[in-house]
């Protein structure tokens, strides 16, 4: 193998823990302050208690946004480079809402559990909004009560 080859793997492992690390860190160090004014700050549009370490985002579009568009790229098209990141776009594997909503909980892989840094009702909305975006069309919507048993 050349040298060259073999910089770029290594890079390129660099790069992909380096997502998850951050991801990791945010959730390992809450945010300063009193949560009740970080709510207050924040907003809290779904009624549920947000506490520090926590996504604050309110709905499934913004969540999207914030937290899977960094890997699977706003427009879900996926992306390969420092890893790769499957198309959430036109896929049906999203046709059973227990998949995604699983992946989102637990993680896969490279991919790190996203949804443990949300309330149950943030998990739904994520995985209820790429469920009917981006050419998807399954509305089944699922609730945070299946969120909650699925924990
Ligand atoms: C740090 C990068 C990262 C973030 C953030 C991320 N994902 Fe992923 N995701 C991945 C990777 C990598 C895979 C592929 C895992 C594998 O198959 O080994 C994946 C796979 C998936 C799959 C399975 C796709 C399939 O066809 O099997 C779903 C569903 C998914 N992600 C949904 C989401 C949702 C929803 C969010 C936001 C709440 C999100 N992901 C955030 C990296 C990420």
């Amino acid at each position: 193998m050349k040298i060259s080859t073999l910089a770029f793997g290594l890079a390129a492992v660099i790069l992909t823990g380096s997502v998850s690390v951050a991801l990791a860190q945010d959730a390992a160090q809450p945010r300063q302050g009193d949560p009740a004014a970080l709510v207050a700050q924040q907003g809290d549009a779904d009624g549920a208690f947000v506490m520090p370490g926590r996504f604050s985002e309110p709905d499934g579009e913004k969540m999207y946004r914030r937290v899977c568009a960094a890997c699977h790229m706003p427009d879900a098209a996926g992306a390969t480079g420092a890893g790769k990141y499957p198309a959430l776009a036109n896929n049906p594997n999203l046709a059973a809402s227990g998949y995604p909503m699983l992946v989102t909980l637990k993680g896969l892989n490279g991919m790190p559990p996203v949804g443990e840094m949300m309330t149950d009702q943030q998990v739904a909305n994520v995985v209820n909004y790429v469920r009917t975006h981006f050419g998807n069309h399954y509305e089944d919507a699922i609730t945070a009560e299946d969120v909650k048993a699925m924990r």
